[in-house]
């Protein structure tokens, strides 16, 4: 554990540049892996979860070279994956895991996905039951009627189904696409809340037949996945979103940043927080040479005074991983936020709405969780301001980001306690506050 300390404050300004989107690099990176020819992937981040994909190809035989931010990656095509030799380590990447579960099912050989002390205790059964309505032999560790990792997998040749996702999510939905990819007929999934359409838009890219109306996406398998050549990823919008509130809530701070990902699944920060008051302004980028099957723009935002919001149900998705900060937002926001259904944080790297009320109520916010008919609702009663105090990671990235900003808004000194778990999404992060002082 690496503990950290917020002394002295500053107001930050300057540019950033992030590192690429972690849902999109995971998806570039699979899917030049099952297509024919070379594939070149430029901003691709090194961080914990995105390389935990990455050696998981290598263990299944693909050759990857890597440069920088730059990967070179000799696709197999979409049989061409090699049995694993040893099990498959994923870190504590939950995306990993399960994109890998549908992959690897429809596979001809027998696998086994093993995990990290985080990932150990992530639902499993929401990707195992459509996985096993096409055909796959998963088998996880049960308690009671949920699953959790290690995973065997031994592949099967599947078929396509019609499913309906109760569960919000583009893992979920990513799993079945890939499954599908190798199944025998149609795949078709519906969504009850649309989520993000990374999964999508990259096989669109490497040229299956997919189509989307609404909220129905239908894969019809046979087409070989033909790679791009080159692959651009945008700043990870996930990662700017802690520099979108820092910025808007320490008065005079003025931050652009450059060629971010403005996926329409993942614009619910920016939305939220224009909702709230803040000062973003987007520049759409609209660059051939990138390549942009995902659009991508910079961000200029400016500190401006914050009111209380409501969140909808239907929103979630579209701000999932933003809702730790969107707390942060909300308690040097005027008036009361509520953050309606965010059940699903309870099952992210940690119980997120624990760690976050924890810490936020020991600055002094006025935050409370109320249960109604299985709805879990954050309300949040702004002051706009919070105080400085001993804080706790939990071992979540996104918890200790968002404290960290909180940390450096509030009145006088906090202590985080743990540092290392940003490696997962953003090792950066901190040399990036660190150049903000400077510019
Ligand atoms: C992701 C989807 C989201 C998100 C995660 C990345 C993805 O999870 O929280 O960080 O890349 O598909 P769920 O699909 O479980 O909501």
């Amino acid at each position: 554990m690496k503990p950290w300390v917020v002394k002295d404050k500053f107001i930050p300004r300057g540019r950033i540049n992030f590192p690429g989107d972690k849902s999109i690099a995971h998806r570039a990176l699979i899917l030049s892996a099952l297509s024919k020819g070379k594939s070149i992937i430029n901003n691709f981040p090194l961080h914990d979860d995105s390389l935990a994909t990455l050696y998981a190809l290598e263990t299944l035989g693909v050759k990857i070279q890597r440069s920088g931010q730059q990967l070179l990656i000799w696709g197999r095509g979409g049989l061409g994956l090699k049995r694993p030799k040893k099990s498959i380590f994923v870190n504590n990447s939950g995306t990993t895991l399960r994109l890998l579960c549908g992959l690897l099912s429809g596979q001809n050989f027998k696998s086994k996905l093993t995990v990290g002390k985080y990932l150990k205790q992530r639902p499993m059964a929401r990707v195992n039951i459509p996985l096993r309505l096409m055909g796959a032999k998963i088998s996880a560790k049960k308690i009671g009627r949920q699953e959790y990792p290690p995973l065997n997998i031994c592949g099967q040749k599947l078929h396509g189904i019609s499913y309906f996702s109760p569960v919000a999510s583009a893992q979920v939905k990513g799993a079945i696409l890939l499954a599908g990819l190798s199944a025998r007929g149609k795949t078709e999934v519906r969504e009850l809340l649309l989520t993000r359409d990374h999964t999508e838009r990259m096989l669109k890219v490497f040229g299956a037949n997919l189509s989307v109306k609404k909220n129905k996406i239908t894969l019809t398998p046979g087409r070989e996945l033909i790679s791009p050549g080159k692959i651009y990823i945008p700043g990870d919008i996930s990662s700017a979103a802690f520099f979108m509130v820092l910025t808007t809530i320490i008065p005079g701070s003025r931050i652009i940043m450059q060629k971010v990902s403005l996926n329409p699944g993942r614009l619910g920060i920016i939305k939220l927080l224009k909702r709230m008051g803040a000062d973003i302004k987007i520049e759409i980028i609209r660059a051939q040479s990138l390549k942009n099957f995902e659009p991508l723009g910079n961000l200029i935002v400016k500190s401006s005074k914050l009111k209380g919001v409501n969140v909808s149900k239907g929103e979630i998705p579209f701000v999932i991983d933003e809702l730790p900060i969107l707390m942060v937002a909300a308690c040097f926001a005027k008036g009361r936020t509520t953050i309606h259904g965010a059940n699903e944080l309870r099952v992210k790297e940690t119980d997120r709405i624990n760690s976050m009320v924890s810490n936020l109520k020991s600055m002094q916010a006025q935050i409370q969780v109320h249960k109604i008919s299985g709805q879990e609702n954050i309300v949040i009663q702004g002051q706009g301001w919070l105080c400085g105090a001993k804080l706790k990671s939990c071992g979540d990235h996104r918890t200790a980001m968002s404290m960290i900003v909180a940390a450096l808004a509030a009145r006088g000194e906090s202590e985080l306690d743990d540092v290392n778990c940003i490696n997962k999404s953003f090792p950066g992060f901190l040399d990036t506050l660190g150049g903000l002082r400077k510019q």
